[in-house]
């Protein structure tokens, strides 16, 4: 009756932004991310006859807010007739900032809630669950670069390349640490409902899709750069038409940026991208790792950095 799994987050290149089924969360475009390595969710579940409500706490704290979408989560894997549950999660890196914790969370709770309750479900099930309750999560089920496709009624994940296949690094650089002021299943509904440009960003992404996926099969960096930068700008345009508008960035989110323009600029393989938070993540060659960090720590409003490369998907860490 109980189930450990740790599940990574994943930064999306080619990125999700809007629903097409709120009820389902189903979303209306397919994307591409990386798996991170270094940052970790570890989720524990543990079912007790004698509990009467789910109880969550957070790096050993109790948390309320985030319980109800837990609990949902946990009915979708075993069933709402289960036990309830004692649900403790581990977070090593700042939770809604950005960083995608949403993710790594719930990918991590579908593989602990499937163990949990004894059901073996195979990892496209586990992805359309852990995606029901995160979009994004449906993807830190596996590692490395992995596709989001977006089919008629389900999604379905596949990894396009291991990390091994192709081990780029990726630096964070955390400009504030504090929760967002919209989180992104508002904030969706408020672009694809106001923004005079969604319809656009919405048309526009199966090519840059296929740009990304050629990229990465042919490992070619500059390319990638290129199309994960546009279609980070793109979703970010969105966002900022959107009413009320939707701008994320600080002062030092643009100055990373810069700082990332000005490598570049010096032959340095390195490209940005931002999230639905102000934090900046540079994406780089591992031989460029060093001069990325060193910019990034240098430049004013950087509380701290951290680097990481790619990682693998949720796994369980102990049976039990
Ligand atoms: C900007 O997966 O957090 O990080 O499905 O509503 O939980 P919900 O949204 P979520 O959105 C992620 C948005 C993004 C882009 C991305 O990760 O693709």
């Amino acid at each position: 009756m109980q189930g450990t799994a740790i599940a990574q987050p994943n930064i999306a290149l080619i990125k999700y932004w809007g629903k097409r089924d709120v009820e389902r969360n189903l979303p209306a475009v397919g994307s591409i991310s990386v798996t991170l390595r270094e940052l970790y969710t570890r989720m524990q579940v543990e079912f007790d006859a004698s509990l009467d409500h789910d109880v969550l706490t957070v790096n050993g704290r109790p948390e309320e807010k985030m319980l109800p979408r837990l609990s949902a989560c946990l009915d979708s894997v075993a069933g709402t007739a289960r036990p309830r549950a004692r649900i403790a999660s581990i977070c090593n890196f700042p939770i809604a900032a950005g960083l995608a914790s949403s993710a790594s969370s719930f990918a991590a709770l579908t593989v602990a809630g499937a163990h949990a309750s004894g059901r073996t479900m195979a990892a496209d099930v586990l992805a359309n669950l852990a995606g029901r309750a995160s979009g994004s999560a449906a993807r830190s089920l596996l590692g490395g670069f992995v596709e989001l496709e977006n089919r008629e009624d389900a999604v379905v994940v596949q990894s396009l390349c291991t990390s091994a296949e192709w081990p780029l690094q990726v630096v964070v650089a955390i400009t504030e640490s504090g929760p967002k002021a919209i989180g992104s299943t508002e904030a969706m509904e408020i672009s694809r409902k106001t923004s005079p440009f969604y319809a656009k960003w919405v048309d526009q992404q199966a090519h840059d899709l296929d740009i990304a996926r050629a990229a990465i099969a042919d490992r070619d960096f500059e390319k990638l750069a290129a199309v994960a930068e546009h279609n980070c700008l793109k979703m970010h345009s969105v966002m900022w038409a959107s009413r009320p508008p939707l701008v994320y960035w600080n002062a030092a989110t643009m100055r990373c940026m810069q700082a990332v323009r000005h490598l570049q600029g010096q032959g340095i393989g390195v490209f940005f991208t931002i999230d639905a938070g102000p934090q900046v993540k540079a994406v780089c060659l591992p031989e460029h790792v060093g001069d990325v960090e060193a910019a990034l720590q240098a430049t004013a409003g950087v509380a701290d950095i951290m680097t990481t490369g790619l990682g693998s998907g949720a796994r369980l860490e102990r049976t039990a």
